[in-house]
């Protein structure tokens, strides 16, 4: 018998401000930039991505997907041994995230008559668009090793705040959401529910590629603070690593691509899923697919994307899951979920 970090419930939560391409070409338009819904359709996958109001911070999105997660899950907040969360647009440069999704969550508790989370560890892990692998590999390795038994692993973005919107080659890409899933410690042989195995990588060498240029220094933001993307660069590392990364950890787990019940992989681009499900001997049946309604949402993806999938019950218990990732860094990664 061994501990396994078993996926016990997921929530997701997505601003109000939905922007089809249609606002998009009319926002562009208004800056004197040339866009429109055959390009972004055809080169993408994208239809439309939320935006967050002014004042919404990453632990806003985060509070409303992790509730709903842990709701799922049956669990009171107080239950919670550790919080993670994967963002890039963290609410300030420090303290991280996870410790203002903690005391949010604590409010909510005591709104509600019970406790919150105080205590748990809490922190941010910086893996850009890999950033929900990154932060469910190490939640898993601290249940497997004894180390928490509740885990509150959490994808949260608000990406609109670090796009350069006279850049037509990046502004239409990306959206803000976040997604959460509660991980707990079960025992089993092998056979039950839970994470199997992970799989994560970084080339700090293609840094460059996909990055904001800034830091805050001296009281002064120094260099851009916008994002810059060399996207076909970006593109043809993306659709070599997923698969690798595929293969690494089917063979981790002593398991095939025919083995695969769902791929829910990062949503940047419906072509790069369609690259992979492709080299995987996948339908595009068996791949989740939310990047048409919510563009790019970096860390948030997976879990937006697992959680639809649970909700419109594609996803059942017991079915095995591919997640996958690829991004900033550069970075990538995989996880092989038993549902
Ligand atoms: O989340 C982290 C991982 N990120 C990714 O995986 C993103 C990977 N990259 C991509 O998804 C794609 O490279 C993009 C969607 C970013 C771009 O698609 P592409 O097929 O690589 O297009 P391109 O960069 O080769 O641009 C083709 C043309 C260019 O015009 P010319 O030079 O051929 O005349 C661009 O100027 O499309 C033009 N273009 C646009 N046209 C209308 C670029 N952006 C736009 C736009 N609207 N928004």
């Amino acid at each position: 018998m061994s501990l396994y970090a078993r996926i016990t419930g997921t929530g997701s939560h997505l601003p109000d401000k939905r922007l089809t391409n249609h606002d998009m070409v009319a926002l562009l338009a208004a800056r004197g930039l040339e866009t429109s819904d055959d390009w972004i359709v055809e080169r993408t996958g994208i239809r439309a991505r939320h935006f967050a109001a002014e004042g919404e911070m990453a632990s806003d999105l985060a509070l409303q997907a992790s509730l709903k997660a842990l709701s799922a899950a049956g669990r009171q907040l107080h239950e919670l041994d550790v919080i993670v969360v994967a963002t890039s647009t963290p609410d300030m440069v420090f303290p991280s995230t996870a410790t203002i999704l903690q005391r949010k969550l604590h409010e909510a508790a005591q709104a509600a008559g019970g406790q919150g989370p105080i205590g748990a560890a809490a922190f941010d892990v910086q893996a850009v668009c890999t950033g929900f692998i990154y932060a469910l590999t190490v939640a898993d390795a601290l249940i497997r090793t004894g180390g928490a038994r509740r885990a509150l692993v959490v994808g949260a973005e608000v990406f609109s705040r670090i796009l350069d919107f006279d850049d037509r080659t990046t502004c239409v890409l990306f959206g803000d959401g976040a997604g959460a899933v509660v991980l707990e410690a079960i025992e089993h042989d092998g056979e039950g529910p839970g994470v199997l195995a992970t799989d994560i990588h970084a080339d700090g060498r293609h840094a460059g590629i996909l990055c904001v240029p800034g830091t805050v220094a001296g009281g002064q933001v120094l260099g851009e603070p916008l994002l810059r993307m060399e996207g076909q660069a970006v593109f043809k590392l993306a659709v070599g690593v997923l698969e690798e990364t595929a293969r690494t950890v089917l063979g981790k787990a002593g398991m095939t691509e025919a083995d695969i019940d769902w791929l829910i992989p990062h949503q940047a681009n419906i072509r790069i899923m369609q690259s992979t499900a492709r080299k995987l001997k996948l339908p595009m049946e068996r791949v989740a697919v939310t990047v048409d309604q919510h563009g790019n949402t970096s860390a948030a993806s997976i879990p937006l994307a697992l959680d639809h999938a649970v909700r419109t019950g594609q996803v059942r218990p017991g079915q095995l899951l591919l997640l996958e990732g690829v991004g900033g860094g550069f970075t990538w990664g995989s996880a092989l979920v038993r549902y």
